[in-house]
């Protein structure tokens, strides 16, 4: 504000001095100054960008008549000498330089600072549409998963989108939809410099058609790229300054597989890395960071991001992922004493599962691509236990669930017991925990007092919560004192406390 009233004041001067409309005003002298515009500027690999500059004489007046060649350093692209139009080179992440303005005949020069930045064809993506004339049967049920759907460019009517109006978001404003599973939808809307996107507060739940707030006060504050991009895109890439930076919006085959151009034009599978866990060790560690990449919570090493910012699959994990901690609040309920860690918020089951390590890969009960016809992409149906019986093959649901079977079918079945629904995406509880370790009625008690009750193996999941008619008569334990000694009575006499 004071630099334009400045400016004002400025030209009122200059207008007295030289006695305005007299129509004497004499010929410009020689030029003495050059000015440059923009002075700096971000320019991406390919683009263009003009620049000017104005010569002035001694007085200040300008020297139209002057001409101005224009030079760049080699490193960030080429020039044209003439009319200041600026080409950007093709870079492979952020590079600096200068453009320089020089008066024809004279010393007289000035420079603007230029950043230029990757784009994601020059990182070497090829986007899911590419692999799909060769893998359309990894394409096909891909495509349809929710990886594919996570981050959709917004149009009216898209399938499984409310109008973003329920939520008193104008639909005008809101340039992508996140999220094309079960939970939850969010809507991103420019900030009002239109260089950041941000999540708005509005979220609808998916479950029962509801809106709720999420980070109402401080929504302005939390630029989408900063704290969710990497997680819901292929080929983030920070050295890209668009609002966009990224190769494809969505988790596309790349995102797991890696950039994977060369591979695409050859053909070869030399020029692509197999992420088959049952090719070994290292393709195992290999499926588990990509997987971990972005089911887990945390702070990318510059501290910057709240995930692994510039890790690519093939890399090590660690290298670009500090992970939650045990006795964050947040991500984690209380800790009791035989229990396990147990997550209370959602994309953590990366860090859940390092704690059964009889379980390294993602893919041992998920299929990637989600060619499955069950829930959550998995390989078996978890309402039969098949898909832990499969391995576990000594076990007797009966005896070892202290449960009965009816019609063949144990009442309880493996996943309920050892992973409850315990952390929350939209509504309360509703995703598992990963750690697959029971949680014994006790790990409930120290909650029982605060906002949130932390939920157990017994008393999750509607069990032993009310009396289902559907079930054989069952005891019910309120979650209060009582209920949680007289659950954990039972859970001592059966597993011995
Ligand atoms: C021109 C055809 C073609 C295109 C395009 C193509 N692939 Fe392939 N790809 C192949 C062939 C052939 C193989 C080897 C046979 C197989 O595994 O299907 C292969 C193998 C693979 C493998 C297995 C490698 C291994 O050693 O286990 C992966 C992963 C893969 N492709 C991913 C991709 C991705 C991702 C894309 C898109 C970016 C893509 N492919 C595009 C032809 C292609
Ligand atoms: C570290 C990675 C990561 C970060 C950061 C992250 N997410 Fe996610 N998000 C996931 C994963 C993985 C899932 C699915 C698994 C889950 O919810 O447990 C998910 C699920 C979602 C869903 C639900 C999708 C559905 O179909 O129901 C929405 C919406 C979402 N995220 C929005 C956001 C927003 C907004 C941010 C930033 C404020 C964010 N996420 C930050 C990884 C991440
Ligand atoms: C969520 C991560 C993920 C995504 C997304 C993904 N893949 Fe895969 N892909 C894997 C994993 C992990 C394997 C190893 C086999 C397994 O675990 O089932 C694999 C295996 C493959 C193979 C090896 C051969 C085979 O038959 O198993 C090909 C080819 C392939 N993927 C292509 C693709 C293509 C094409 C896309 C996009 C349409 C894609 N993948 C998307 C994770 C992913
Ligand atoms: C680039 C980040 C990213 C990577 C890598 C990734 N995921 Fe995801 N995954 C997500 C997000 C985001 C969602 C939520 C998508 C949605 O609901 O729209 C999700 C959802 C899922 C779901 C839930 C599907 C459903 O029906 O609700 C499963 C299962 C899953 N991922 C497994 C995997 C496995 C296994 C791997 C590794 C082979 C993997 N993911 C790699 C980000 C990722
Ligand atoms: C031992 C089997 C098993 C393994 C290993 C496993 N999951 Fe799951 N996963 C399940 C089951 C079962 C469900 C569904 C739980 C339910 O319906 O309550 C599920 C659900 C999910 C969901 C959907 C959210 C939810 O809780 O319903 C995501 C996302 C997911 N798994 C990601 C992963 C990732 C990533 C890995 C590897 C780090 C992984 N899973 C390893 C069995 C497994
Ligand atoms: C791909 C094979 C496989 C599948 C599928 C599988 N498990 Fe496991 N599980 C193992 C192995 C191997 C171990 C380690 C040896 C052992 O304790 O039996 C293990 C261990 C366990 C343990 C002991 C704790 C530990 O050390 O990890 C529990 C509990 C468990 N599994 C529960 C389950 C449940 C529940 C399911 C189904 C949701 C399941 N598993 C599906 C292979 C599997
Ligand atoms: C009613 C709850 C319940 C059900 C149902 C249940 N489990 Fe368990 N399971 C437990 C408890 C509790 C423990 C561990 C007790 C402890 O901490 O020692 C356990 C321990 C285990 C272990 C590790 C110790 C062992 O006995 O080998 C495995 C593996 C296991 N269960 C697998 C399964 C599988 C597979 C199913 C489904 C066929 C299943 N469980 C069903 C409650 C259950």
């Amino acid at each position: 504000m004071s630099r334009l009233v400045g400016a004002a004041a400025a030209i009122a001067v200059l207008w007295w001095v030289t006695g305005c409309g007299s129509g004497a005003t004499p010929a410009p002298g020689p030029a003495a100054a050059i000015a440059i515009s923009p002075q700096s500027a971000t320019v991406e690999s390919g683009q263009t960008r003009s620049f000017s500059a104005t010569v002035t004489d001694a007085d200040g007046r300008q020297v139209s008549a002057a001409e101005v060649t224009w030079s760049v350093e080699a490193a960030i692209g080429t020039i044209d000498s003439e009319t200041g139009v600026f080409t950007a080179a093709e870079v492979e992440s952020i590079t600096l330089g200068r453009v320089t303005a020089t008066v024809a005949g004279t010393s007289l020069s000035a420079v603007a600072d230029v950043t230029v930045t990757a784009t994601a064809t020059s990182l070497g993506y090829a986007g899911s549409d590419t692999c799909r004339q060769c893998h359309a049967d990894k394409h096909t049920p891909w495509s349809q998963s929710p990886h594919a759907l996570m981050m959709r460019e917004y149009e009216p009517g898209l399938p499984g989108v409310p109008d973003p109006a329920g939520g008193s978001i104008s639909a005008a404003q809101v340039e992508f939809v996140l999220g094309g599973g079960s939970y939850r939808r969010q809507f991103l809307v420019p900030d009002t410099t239109r260089r950041e996107l941000l999540v708005h507060p509005s979220q609808y739940n998916v479950a029962n058609g509801t809106w709720t707030d999420v980070h109402r006060d401080d929504w302005q504050s939390r630029p989408w790229r900063v704290h969710c991009a990497g997680c819901h895109v292929t080929g983030f890439d920070e050295a890209i300054a668009a609002p966009t930076p990224f190769a494809e919006a969505g988790v596309g085959c790349e995102a797991c597989h890696g950039p994977a151009q060369a591979h695409a034009a050859s053909g070869d599978p030399a020029d692509i890395a197999s992420l088959d866990p049952a090719e070994g060790e290292t393709t195992l560690a290999r499926a588990y960071d990509v997987c971990a990449s972005c089911h887990s919570r945390g702070t990318s090493t510059s501290g910057v991001y709240r995930f692994a910012a510039g890790f690519e699959p093939g890399q090590d994990l660690d290298a670009f992922l500090q992970p939650v901690a045990e006795g964050d609040e947040e991500a984690f309920w209380p800790r009791t004493t035989g229990a396990p860690l147990v997550s209370r918020m959602n994309h953590q089951q990366a860090i859940d599962l390092t704690q059964s390590p009889g379980h390294p890969s993602c893919s041992s009960c998920h299929d990637p691509h989600g060619a499955t016809e069950h829930r959550a992409q998995l390989l078996r149906d978890p309402a039969t236990d098949e898909l832990c019986t499969e391995c576990h093959t000594g076990i007797d649901s009966a005896a070892h669930g202290n449960h009965p079977v009816v019609e063949g079918a144990p009442t309880v079945t493996c996943v309920a017991c050892h992973m409850p629904r315990t952390a929350t995406s939209a509504l309360r509880y509703d995703i598992a925990s990963h750690a697959m370790l029971p949680i014994p009625p006790d790990a409930t008690r120290s909650t029982l007092e605060a906002d949130q009750i932390m939920p157990n193996s017994c008393m999750s999941s509607g069990c032993h919560q009310q009396a289902d008619p559907s079930k054989p008569a069952m005891p019910v334990y309120p979650f209060d004192e009582a209920g949680v000694t007289a659950a954990q009575d039972q859970w001592d006499t059966w597993y011995g406390g």
